[in-house]
């Protein structure tokens, strides 16, 4: 008898088409709230003049904020309402320039593919003059040989693709995700080229990019590049009570479940005004009530919350943290245990808290501000940015799966 063959996949179930929440980055939700004026701020510089003052912006906000969800709704803005062509990078793919000319390329054979080569358009219907050939027959396309040489080559396809747009009536637009990520010199390229192709070609292409705050002290403080220099700054800040609360409600509702009001109350306290923390509760309170089989109450939100806690510091806190110096580590450490009993600890006794000089004082403060864990708290104070901060630092630490460096000895 052959034995029997073990099976490793699960039972298969059925995966529902939509689910009310997207705890994962980059997810358009469902119900997108806080952001329309925003958008429509951006899509009317997109809108204006491509080669004056707001057709090249940066949208600024701490991750999880929600930068790539706007970055793809205005995309989508700009193809389905305006037809516009989308070229879309992200800084953290690669070489940015190689990575943005692919991505050209890329547009340009869609384009071409939906409206024909413009320069063997021509040709074709010269042929069909002389020849009397049919058009089906002349306009037969071979592919063409892509050019990749780096550099200068992008300058040339970008034109040449914002060209073929303008023959529709459409404009060019390049989006650069997670720009903080690109070196200098190359946000430097990539600006002079979009430069001289809007402002000399005078040709419509137009930029957005989506960058963490910290941008401001690094390529955005660059005195060599006038794009950079001038790029258009908007910042999606937290969402305010009332939209944590739509943004809860409305996709339980319209996914035929209910809330208790107290569970949504405390559901949108947990939330902090923070998009990914909204999807992260709303999802598991969802599940936990098990989909829209029973109305989610203030058991299901407590238990959603306290996971929720858990999660928002693996994927958002912890990464941040590790990108910090041992400097800002003991700062922020220091800044955790003061907030215990006093919501906005003075800078003065965090630095000598963590046994760091006065003098570095306003450095540490404009660091730990850019990384987005931490908030301004009024003259010469801070807060944490965020009300689970604290209970994932403690817990973190005790669990020994991050520790804070020891102070220095003086002297060592
Ligand atoms: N306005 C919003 N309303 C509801 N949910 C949102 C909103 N904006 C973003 N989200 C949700 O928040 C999460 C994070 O969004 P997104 O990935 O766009 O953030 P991000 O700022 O790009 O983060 P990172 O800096 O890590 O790339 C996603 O799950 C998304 O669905
Ligand atoms: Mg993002």
């Amino acid at each position: 008898m052959t034995p029997q063959r073990p099976q490793y996949f699960p039972a298969e179930v059925d995966i529902p088409a939509s689910m009310p929440f997207t705890p994962g980055f980059g997810s358009t939700p469902p119900c997108l709230v806080g952001r329309d004026d925003l958008i429509r701020t951006v899509c009317a510089l997109l809108a204006g003049d491509p080669a004056g003052e707001g057709s090249t912006n940066v949208l600024l906000a701490p991750r999880g904020l929600g930068k790539t969800v706007l970055l793809n709704e205005v995309e989508d803005a700009a193809r389905s309402e305006r037809g516009w062509l989308v070229v879309s990078v992200s800084g953290t793919d690669g070489d940015p320039i190689a990575e943005t000319h692919k991505e050209v390329c890329r547009a340009m054979d869609d384009w071409t593919q939906a409206h024909g080569d413009p320069a063997r358009r021509r040709l074709a219907s010269v042929s069909i003059g002389a020849a009397g050939l049919s058009a089906g027959v002349s306009y037969s396309e071979e592919p063409q040989p892509r050019r990749t040489t780096y550099g200068d080559d992008l300058r040339r396809d970008l034109s040449e693709l914002t060209s073929a747009a303008a023959s529709t009536g459409a404009r060019v637009l390049l989006t650069m995700d997670e720009m903080h990520a690109i070196p200098l010199a190359q946000a430097r390229q990539l600006g002079s080229y979009i430069q001289h192709i809007a402002k000399r070609e005078r040709r419509a292409l137009v930029f957005l990019g989506a960058a963490l705050p910290y941008i401001t002290e690094t390529l955005l403080a660059d005195r060599k590049s006038t794009f950079l220099q001038r790029l258009a700054i908007h910042r999606a800040d937290p969402l305010s009570a009332a939209d944590a609360r739509r943004g809860l409600k409305e996709p339980i509702e319209t996914h035929g479940g209910r809330i208790d009001d107290e569970a949504l109350e405390l559901a949108t306290a947990a939330v902090g005004g923070h998009p990914y923390m909204l999807q992260l509760v709303g999802d598991k309170m969802w599940r936990a009530a098990a989909g829209a089989a029973e109305p989610i109450t203030v058991v299901h939100a407590q238990d959603a919350a306290a996971d929720a806690k858990e999660s928002l510091g693996d994927h958002l806190f912890a990464p941040t943290w590790h990108g910090l110096s041992e400097n800002d580590k003991r700062f922020l450490s220091a800044l955790v245990a003061l907030s215990a009993t006093h919501a906005t600890p003075r800078v003065a006794a965090v630095c000598e808290r963590a046994g760091i000089g006065n003098s570095s004082a306003s450095a540490y403060r404009r660091r730990l501000l850019l990384s987005g864990l931490v908030g301004p708290g009024g003259r010469g104070r801070l807060r944490l940015a965020h009300p689970a901060i604290a209970p994932w630092l403690k817990q973190a630490i005790a669990t020994g799966s991050i520790s804070v460096p020891a102070t220095p000895q003086s002297g060592t």
